[in-house]
């Protein structure tokens, strides 16, 4: 497989060099499969990461994986398969691979434009119940898989400013590196504000 990629570089440099010659061979663009990538933060963090040893459509043929999944896929590839990815890089494309071509964003990528999200009634909605859906796989129990130091208990919480439900809202629609984020598309006021309250009351 290598000696053949590097039979076609040099075919391409061959055939470059004798079109113009005496011109550098620096200009070559390698004949690259390009697999069209959702738009979204992390994503030129994905391109330059992921691509090395096999192309994107690994990536984008998977089923479509939770946080939590999508976590564990970035992990195998550092520890298993020896992908030399920074701690930082790897949280950005973990979270995403998670927005992305996660389970919680049905609608992220390339479906049907139309078709977005069912609206969602605006009665009742439990707290509980959405963080259960979208909160859960990082932050189960109030914790933080992904940077252990940054819970949601209160301490940890108002040593980062973070005092109200408004706050909390505020942070879906803004996180920090790592984690995916919340839009009004995916997750609507009323159901932020109940989630933000639920946190606020449950983890003390
Ligand atoms: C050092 C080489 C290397 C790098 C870099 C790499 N992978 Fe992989 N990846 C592999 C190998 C080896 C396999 C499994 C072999 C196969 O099935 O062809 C694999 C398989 C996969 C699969 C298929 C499912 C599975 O679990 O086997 C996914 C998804 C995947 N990689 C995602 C990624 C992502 C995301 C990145 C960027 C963070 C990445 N890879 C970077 C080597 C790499
Ligand atoms: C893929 C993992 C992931 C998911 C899913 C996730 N988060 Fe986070 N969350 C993080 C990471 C990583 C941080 C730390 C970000 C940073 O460095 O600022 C964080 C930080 C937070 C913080 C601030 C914690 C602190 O001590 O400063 C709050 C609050 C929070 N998340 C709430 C939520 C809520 C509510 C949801 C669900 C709607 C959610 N998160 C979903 C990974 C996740």
């Amino acid at each position: 497989m290598k000696k053949i990629a590097v039979i076609a570089i040099l075919l391409a440099v061959a055939a470059t060099a004798g079109a113009k010659e005496g011109a550098t061979v620096r200009s070559i663009a390698l004949p690259v499969v390009e697999t069209p990538l959702a738009d979204g933060e992390g994503k030129l963090t994905v391109m330059s990461n992921c691509g090395s040893c096999h192309s994107l459509d690994y990536l984008v043929t998977q089923p479509r994986l939770s946080p939590a999944a999508w976590t564990a896929v970035v992990e195998k590839m550092r520890k298993v398969y020896g992908a030399e990815i920074s701690d930082a890089d790897a949280v950005a494309v973990a979270s995403y691979l998670a927005s992305g071509y996660g389970t919680e964003k049905k609608a992220a990528v390339g479906e049907a434009a139309g078709k977005g999200p069912a609206p969602k009634a605006a009665a009742a909605v439990s707290g509980e119940a959405s963080f259960r859906k979208y909160c859960n796989a990082c932050h189960a129990g109030g914790g933080n898989i992904v940077k252990p130091a940054l819970t949601l208990h209160r301490k940890d919480l108002e040593s980062n400013g973070i005092r109200t439900a408004g706050d909390i809202v505020g942070l879906l629609r803004d996180p920090g590196p790592g984690m995916p984020k919340f839009d009004e598309k995916s997750v609507p006021e009323a159901e932020a504000r109940a989630i933000a309250e639920y946190v606020l009351k449950t983890f003390k």
